[in-house]
């Protein structure tokens, strides 16, 4: 229903930030789906994305979440889906399971397993959420299904929270699903998560398990600093490879500016939005993505405004959203993510350039895949891909 509604309202005069919440909506609790779940891609072959990925569930529902003025009743009874649908995730298979079904069935076939990122992302978002209904007295709920002191962990918070702080040692595969080993992306949402969940565990009543969480929480900081190049200049995207593709010769990875965005830790501290190294790591993905991608030669759209350059995952990367024998392509996600690292930063101007560039690519109908391709500009792999519309919302907040 509210579906219907804002599609109306989008055929009218639709904004592109209009278009991304109806989008969001679109994607959530298919009908041929579970409550709560969240669909990738409405691709189903070409490539098929029609599954519920724990990385992309948290990022889009955290949009949910934070659009909640928009339709509060509605977003919570969404976010509650969420938490019950996770639940039934978490008793399936192990956490570290990358993604689901969209009725909730486990995913039987190889893929690059496990990715420890999901718990962490989803403890984020739900954290959030949880203290929202304790705001409205909703403590008993959260008690139920979020966040309860006991061990074994039966609520998914304090499940996730569990899992991370007992793995986060151990290798998985990164966020682009192709990598084994130790990732910045993964390490920084980790940390953040335990910290955050650190505070939180003290809010429900858990102080042995905030000490343990924090203390965790502080290795994983640690940890970080080994990702910093001197040398190189940059962040690099993974250290200790053991397995999976070979080919990040570079070690850049706009994954790095992802992971800083996700992890939203307060500006001023070590690897914020403002950490120089941050966006000294950001500068030189644009100006090695200027140079790769031909599209990036056109630096004006037709109205004379700057395009700054098409963003895609990392320089060598071979996936061009179907098959990977192929040449990668910018992606609007990693894009719209320099705009929100600049709109963050304070530099508008700059910010607006990247979104102007994302804009230029947009089809009619504001419709945005996961790509846009390398030499022609137009659209590439799954289509209407959600997080595309996440990234665009997490941008232009404001
Ligand atoms: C699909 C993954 O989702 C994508 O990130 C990856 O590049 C290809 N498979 C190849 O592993
Ligand atoms: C491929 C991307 O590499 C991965 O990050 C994402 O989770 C899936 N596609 C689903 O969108």
């Amino acid at each position: 229903m509210i579906g219907l509604i804002l599609t109306l309202v989008v055929s009218v005069q639709a904004s592109q930030n209009d278009i991304s919440w109806s989008r969001l909506i679109d994607a959530i609790s298919p009908s041929d789906g579970a409550k709560g779940a969240v669909m990738a891609s409405p691709s189903r072959s070409y490539p098929d994305y029609y599954y519920h990925w724990i990385r992309d569930a948290a990022l889009v529902m955290n949009e949910v979440f934070l659009e909640k003025h928009r339709a509060p009743e509605w977003v919570e009874s969404t976010l509650k889906d969420y938490v019950l649908f996770s639940r039934q995730n978490q008793l399936t298979v192990n956490l570290g399971e990358p993604k689901f079904h969209i009725d909730g069935a486990e995913y039987k076939l190889d893929w690059g397993r496990p990715q420890n990122d999901g718990p962490a992302l989803r403890a984020l978002t739900l954290i959030k959420f949880a203290r929202y209904l304790k705001a409205q007295n909703q403590d008993a709920w959260v008690v139920q299904n979020l966040y309860k002191a006991e061990i074994p962990a039966n609520t998914v918070i304090k499940a996730d929270l569990e899992y991370v702080s007992h793995h986060w040692q151990e290798p998985s595969f990164d966020v682009w699903e192709e990598v084994f080993g130790h990732h910045f992306y993964t390490r920084i949402v980790q940390a953040r998560a335990l910290e955050v969940g650190a505070e939180f565990a003290l809010e429900q009543g858990d102080p042995e398990a905030a000490v343990w969480y924090s203390e965790q929480s502080q290795k994983i900081y640690k940890s970080l600093d080994s990702f910093w190049s001197s040398e190189k200049q940059i962040i690099l995207v993974t250290l200790n490879r053991v397995g999976g593709l070979y080919i990040k010769n570079s070690g850049l990875d706009s994954a790095v500016i992802l992971g800083v965005l996700h992890a939203d830790i307060p500006k001023g501290r070590a690897w914020a939005v403002d950490d120089s190294r941050v966006l000294k790591t950001a500068k030189v993905l644009e100006s090695v993505f200027r140079e790769i991608y031909q599209i990036n030669q056109v630096t004006k759209n037709p109205a004379g405004e700057t395009l700054a350059p098409g963003i895609g995952r990392y320089p060598e990367d071979r996936y061009d959203g179907i098959t990977t024998d192929k040449l990668g392509n910018p992606w609007f996600l990693t894009t719209q993510a320099f705009a929100e690292l600049y709109f963050k930063n304070e530099m508008p101007q700059k910010a607006q350039e990247f979104l102007n560039r994302t804009k230029y690519h947009t089809a009619v109908g504001g419709h945005q895949s996961e790509q846009f391709d390398r030499s022609y500009g137009v659209m590439r792999g799954a289509r209407d891909l959600t997080w595309s519309y996440a990234s665009y919302l997490s941008a232009t907040r404001k």
